[in-house]
C-alpha cells in the first residue's frame, strides 16, 4: 500500500471520529474540493512583502523546540524583512500551560496572529467547530499544499469544505530512548517486549541506575506513557479501538495495560512528579537513568544538548506502530496581523521551511516532497519506518480524542501513578468513553 494510502486508510478513522464529535452540527468533515473558495475572513492572498507586528503563539521554550521556531524565524526574517516577529511562548511540554493561556486570550477577544495546534480533534473540536478560526482555502490553492500533502493530512486538517490549518510536521510518540553507554557497559541490549523491559529495567536497577526516566511535572507525560503501554499491551487495531468505540475500555487488555504500568513504575526516578519531560531525559543523557519513553521531541532535545550517546527503539511491543501527531498553525479570527500571518504559514508548508525546521525540532516533515537536508541517524529511520509502519493517533498530543475526554484520560492516569488502583482507574477510563459519548 503507498505511503498516501496508508496514510488515507488510518487517518480516515480519525475522520470518522471527527464527524462523531460534531455531532450536532450538520457539517461533513471532507476535504475540500481544491478551487474551494475560502469564505468568512480575510480571503487574500498575502501581499509580497507583510509587514507590522507578528504574534506567534505556541509551546516551544525547550532546546529542540526553540531551535525548530528559530529555524522558522531565521528564514522569515530574510523573506519578510519589514514583519516584526514576536515570540510568545509558553513554556509547559505538550502546552500544558499554553493552552489554558491561549483559552483566556481567545475567550477575552486577545488573540495572537497564529497559534500551534495539534492536528485532529484537537484543532476541529476546540477551534474549528465553535467557529474561532479562520479558514485558508487560498494559502492551499496558491501554494499547491493539496498536492504536497498526504490526503490523510489534507482530511485532517479539513472541515466542512474548508482547511484550517498548517501542518509543519510529525512526531512519533511511542520511543524509548536510552543510554548507549549504559547499556554496553553493562551488556543490556535495547529492550523490545515487556518481559525484555522488566529484564533490563531489574539489571539497571541492580546496578544502582534508574531504570526509565519520568518527568510528570506536567501530568501529560505519566499519560504520555501509559498511551505507549496501551498501544504495546493491546497492538494497533484494539488500541484504535479505545478511541471509535469498538474496543471496551472494560477489556482484561487493559487490566494488563494498567498492571504493566504499574511494574514500570515501580522503575522511575522518586523525584519524577518534580520534573519535566526534558529533566528526564537529562537523568539519561547523564547516564543516571537508562531509560525514558517520551516522543522524538527527545532526538531534538539530544541535538541541542549535544548529546550523541543515544539510542532509540519503538516503545515496548510498539515495534513497526507509529504513534502519531501533528503541530500545524492556524489563524485564529480577529487575528491582528492575518497578511504577516499567512507569509509565515508559507513558510511553514513550504519544502524549505520544513527542511529547515524538522531536523532541529526531532519530527519528519508532513510533505511528502520534503526530507532533505540535515536530519540525524534517527530521523532519517523515522522517516523510512513512516512510510510501512501502522500509524494509530496519539490521545494525549490531540489526535484521537476530544479535548475534555484526552483530560479526563490524563486526569485518570495521573490518579493511577498517584492511588496504583487497577480496577478504580479502569473504570473511569470506561466512564471517560461514555461521558465522551462514544461508549454506552
Ligand atoms: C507535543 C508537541 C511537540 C513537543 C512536545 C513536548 O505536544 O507536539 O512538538 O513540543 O509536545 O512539549
Amino acid at each position: 500500500m503507498s505511503y498516501s494510502k496508508r496514510w488515507h486508510k488510518v487517518l480516515a478513522l480519525l475522520t470518522i471520529l471527527l464527524v462523531l464529535a460534531a455531532c450536532g452540527s450538520e457539517a461533513a468533515t471532507t476535504a475540500p474540493a481544491t478551487s474551494a473558495p475560502a469564505t468568512g475572513g480575510d480571503a487574500t492572498a498575502a501581499p509580497a512583502t507583510a509587514s507590522g507586528k507578528l504574534e506567534v503563539f505556541s509551546w516551544w521554550t525547550t532546546g529542540g523546540e526553540a531551535a525548530g521556531l528559530a529555524a522558522l524565524t531565521d528564514i522569515f526574517k530574510t523573506t519578510d524583512p519589514n514583519v516584526e516577529f514576536v515570540n510568545s511562548a509558553v513554556a509547559g511540554g505538550a502546552g500544558s500551560d499554553a493552552k489554558a493561556v491561549l483559552k483566556t486570550r481567545m475567550l477575552g477577544g486577545d488573540p495572537p496572529d497564529l497559534f500551534q495546534v495539534h492536528m485532529g480533534h484537537e484543532l476541529i473540536d476546540t477551534w474549528v467547530v465553535p467557529g474561532q478560526m479562520e479558514p485558508l482555502d487560498d494559502l492551499y490553492t496558491s501554494e499547491g499544499w493539496d498536492k504536497s500533502f498526504p490526503q490523510g493530512v489534507l482530511d485532517i486538517v479539513s472541515h466542512d469544505g474548508h482547511y484550517w490549518s498548517v501542518p509543519a510536521n510529525i512526531h512519533r510518540a511511542n520511543v524509548l530512548w536510552y543510554n548507549k553507554k549504559v547499556f554496553t557497559d553493562n551488556g543490556l541490549t535495547a529492550p523490545a517486549t515487556f518481559a525484555e523491559f522488566f529484564t533490563v529495567a531489574e539489571a539497571l536497577q541492580a546496578k544502582g541506575i534508574t531504570p526509565l526516566a519520568l518527568g510528570d511535572s506536567g501530568s501529560w507525560a505519566a499519560g504520555h506513557l501509559f498511551e505507549t503501554v496501551l498501544l504495546g499491551t493491546l497492538g494497533a487495531e484494539a488500541y484504535e479501538g479505545l478511541w471509535t468505540g469498538t474496543t471496551p475500555w472494560t477489556d482484561p487488555k487493559v487490566t494488563e495495560a494498567l498492571e504493566n504500568f504499574k511494574k514500570m513504575l515501580t522503575f522511575v526516578n522518586t523525584d519524577h512528579g518534580a520534573l519535566s519531560w526534558d529533566q528526564a531525559n537529562d537523568l539519561v543523557i547523564q547516564g543516571k537513568a537508562g531509560m525514558t519513553i517520551m516522543g522524538d521531541w527527545v532526538d531534538a532535545d539530544n541535538l541541542a544538548k549535544k548529546f550523541t550517546d543515544s539510542g532509540a527503539v519503538a516503545s515496548p511491543g510498539t515495534a513497526g506502530i507509529y504513534d502519531a501527531l501533528s503541530d500545524t498553525f492556524g489563524i485564529p479570527k480577529g487575528a491582528k496581523n492575518p497578511d504577516a500571518a499567512r507569509a509565515f504559514l508559507k513558510l511553514v508548508g513550504s519544502q524549505q521551511g520544513q527542511d529547515a525546521f524538522n531536523p532541529v525540532k526531532g519530527s519528519i516533515p508532513a510533505r511528502i516532497d520534503a526530507g532533505q537536508g540535515n536530519y540525524t541517524e534517527y530521523l532519517k529511520s523515522a522517516m523510512a519506518e513512516w512510510k510501512t509502519a501502522t500509524i494509530v493517533p496519539s490521545v494525549v498530543h490531540g489526535a484521537a480524542a476530544k479535548e475534555g475526554w484526552a483530560t479526563a484520560y490524563i486526569d485518570a492516569v495521573a490518579g493511577f501513578v498517584a492511588n496504583q488502583d487497577v480496577a478504580k482507574t479502569q473504570s473511569q477510563f470506561q466512564q471517560a468513553c461514555v461521558d465522551a459519548g462514544i461508549c454506552k
